[in-house]
């Protein structure tokens, strides 16, 4: 069968991991597309950087948008970040173009999630981006298929691995703040502006994506209350600890009375609950439903490996003709999240 061509959008950690991954497990995504799933296009700034992958008879564009517009390819990869700029240009011309989009862009889908597929749906272009929530958990995949049948109380988990990440480091070993953010930096798991992590955007911007799979709702980001872990100071955690708990940044969404509430704050969880025990650069998504009770998903939610993995796997599904709308409903279909009336369920 004839190949699948993809075109790499950004070759930064996650776009170099995607190539090598791609190259590495050649034959084994071949054997679960049912096709061969080839990089024939990358851009970037930078041609002559050198990078952990092999880019030999590889097309390069200086330009992203013009390779999403032009590159003879079957679905276009963002790997470039940010909710507007290039991304949302290289995002568009590939719609335009009627070519697939597989992203990891958690900020573009946050603030334009809604507009996009409504596009993409109306020029027929699939939509992926199972790695812009919690790296390498296929948690979207988990609540658009493998939960479908339930009514969801609520979605909540540790979604910022940085944050995860420098709060355990503090806790283990009492080193400050800008110390353990920096070494966060350093293994490529914060975001170019690492404010978006320790500010607790990047969480909402995940939490938000979530509420709308979870709930059928617009996405709506400026709904989210946000505070992140920047005034949390080492000796916060030895007093949480003393009295029995782990301070986490924890995302919800939940059905309440007045709709849906979503919200992303520091929370001092009991030690011995689940999530309390999630540390390092791992996220963790629990989700509540009618019929199944609680479903638990922990993985690496950063880094290039686990994010290059979501990225293939969203590869394999466009290769093989699998495809879903992204936020599990017809876009027509997703309600304003402000309007949503609240359905009691159980007991009522
Ligand atoms: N900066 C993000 C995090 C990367 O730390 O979770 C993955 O989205």
């Amino acid at each position: 069968p004839a190949p699948f061509r993809v075109a790499v959008a950004g070759l930064g950690t996650v776009g170099a991991a995607t190539v090598q991954l791609l190259a590495d497990n050649a034959g084994l995504i071949a054997a679960r597309a049912g096709r061969p799933v080839e990089v024939v296009a990358v851009s970037a700034r930078d041609h002559n950087r050198p990078r952990p992958c092999d880019l030999t008879g590889i097309a390069w564009f200086g330009d992203a948008t013009e390779m999403a517009a032009r590159a003879e390819c079957d679905a276009v990869v963002e790997l470039i970040g940010g909710s507007e700029g290039v991304a949302r240009a290289v995002t568009e011309a590939a719609i335009k173009a009627g070519r697939p989009v597989v992203s990891a862009n958690k900020a573009l889908f946050a603030h334009h999630g809604w507009t996009l597929a409504q596009a993409a749906e109306a020029a027929g272009v699939p939509l992926a981006f199972e790695a812009a929530v919690a790296g390498g958990i296929p948690i979207l995949k988990a609540l658009r298929e493998g939960l479908a049948a339930n009514a969801l109380d609520s979605v909540y988990g540790l979604l910022n691995g940085t944050c995860n990440y420098i709060l355990s480091t503090m806790r283990d070993s009492g080193r400050d703040f800008a110390d353990v953010l920096a070494e966060a930096q350093s293994l490529g798991y914060a975001e170019a502006d690492p404010s978006f992590d320790v500010d607790g955007v990047d969480a909402a911007h995940k939490l938000a994506i979530l509420t709308s799979l979870a709930f059928g709702t617009q996405v709506n980001l400026d709904a989210v209350h946000v505070e992140g872990i920047r005034e949390i100071t080492a000796l916060d955690i030895a007093f949480a600890e003393e009295l029995g708990y782990r301070i986490k940044l924890l995302g919800l969404a939940s059905a309440t009375e007045a709709g849906i509430e979503q919200r992303v704050h520091p929370t001092m969880i009991p030690a011995d609950a689940p999530l309390a025990g999630v540390d390092g650069v791992f996220n963790a998504v629990v989700a509540e439903g009618d019929a199944v009770g609680r479903v638990v998903l922990e993985g690496p939610g950063a880094g290039a490996g686990p994010t290059a993995s979501a990225v293939v796997a969203d590869l394999i599904d466009l290769a093989a003709g699998r495809t879903a709308p992204p936020f599990g409903l017809p876009a027509a279909h997703l309600r304003p999240l402000d309007a949503l009336p609240v359905e009691r369920r159980r007991g009522s």
